[in-house]
């Protein structure tokens, strides 16, 4: 249905038939059919401006860590691939979207700038963290959110401050057609022990809470208001739930991990009957906290 796509377009450089199991951390999929990989802004610029002319659909990928795919996608993926590298002016720290959200937080820690010890476990893309608005320990990326470029749906640039509405939790108007492109954290001086320190504590939590030896993406619900999804489901004895090689951790009630070949038909039924389930004991209508592509 989206032959034949336009010649600017196909000047990005691109890939066919990539597999979801080697774009996504949970593994679960099909096809990404046609994944558009940019090395510069202008690339990704070029991408955006064709598919609004043509009244193309497109979809984001980031580091697809918190992504379930049902399926292939036939649709155009952008996935940006811009040199990795981090700016440093005084107390900031600037990186391009697709630089990894770890690694980030590692360089600010070996700089002695304090302030990204929470984002230290949380995988993917630091644009995927941004559009997330991604958090941990109390924290959220909004909080030290200096600046970011980003792309409207139409392909303009636009550089900006983030103001009040822009980012909830677990959310960002950062979707819909807009692309992160960079984005700039204001950090705090510390002292290079103690960040590490903080840094080993919250791995060990999250190593000892999370089935991180297993292909999963990350917590799969949100939090409802006041409430732990993982508790909900694990009060509703939950874990251990399994369908084919799909299951809910016996570690963490809000991971399911996949055991290997889990499909996504699995991977779909096993959610709902989560959430059926949730709603049934506790009468909590879980929302799912992953983004979901269906096709
Ligand atoms: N709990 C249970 N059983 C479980 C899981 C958790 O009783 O199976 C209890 C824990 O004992 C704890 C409470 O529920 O008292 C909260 O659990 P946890 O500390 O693991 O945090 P969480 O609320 O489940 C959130 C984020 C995580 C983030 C951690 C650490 C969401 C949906 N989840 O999890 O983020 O790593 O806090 O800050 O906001 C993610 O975004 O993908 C993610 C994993």
């Amino acid at each position: 249905m989206l032959h034949p796509l336009p010649d600017d377009m196909l000047q990005v450089p691109h890939r066919r038939d990539v597999p979801f199991s080697k774009l996504t951390t949970l593994g679960v999929g099909g096809l990404c059919q046609w994944l558009f990989e940019p090395t510069t802004e202008l690339e990704a610029q070029a991408f955006v401006r064709a598919c609004a002319r043509e009244g193309l659909p497109w979809r984001v990928l980031g580091g697809g860590s918190n992504l379930v795919v049902l399926g292939d996608v036939s649709t155009p993926v952008l996935r940006l691939a811009l040199p990795k590298e981090v700016r440093r002016e005084g107390l900031c720290l600037t990186a391009p979207a697709s630089h990894g959200h770890i690694a980030l937080a590692e360089a600010a820690a070996v700089a002695g700038l304090s302030g990204l010890e929470f984002a230290s476990g949380i995988p993917g893309s630091l644009g995927g963290a941004i559009r997330m608005n991604a958090g941990a320990y109390g924290r959220e990326w909004v909080d030290v959110l200096k600046r970011y470029r980003f792309l409207t749906p139409e392909g303009d640039l636009v550089e900006k401050v983030p103001e009040p509405g822009e980012f909830r939790y677990r959310w960002s108007f950062l979707t819909g057609g807009r692309v992160i492109l960079s984005a700039t954290a204001q950090l705090v001086e510390g002292d290079p022990a103690t960040i590490r320190a903080q840094v080993a504590e919250y791995r060990e939590k999250r190593g000892t809470s999370q089935p991180l030896s297993k292909r999963n993406a990350g917590c799969i619900f949100k939090n409802p208001p006041g409430l732990s999804a993982g508790r909900l489901i694990d009060k509703a004895h939950l874990k251990g739930l399994r369908i084919g090689d799909a299951e809910v951790s016996p570690e963490h009630g809000n991971f399911l991990v996949n055991h290997g070949r889990a499909t996504a038909s699995e991977f779909a039924e096993l959610m709902e009957q989560v959430r059926a389930k949730v709603l049934e004991v506790h009468g909590v209508d879980l929302e799912p906290e992953v983004e979901i592509w269906r096709e």
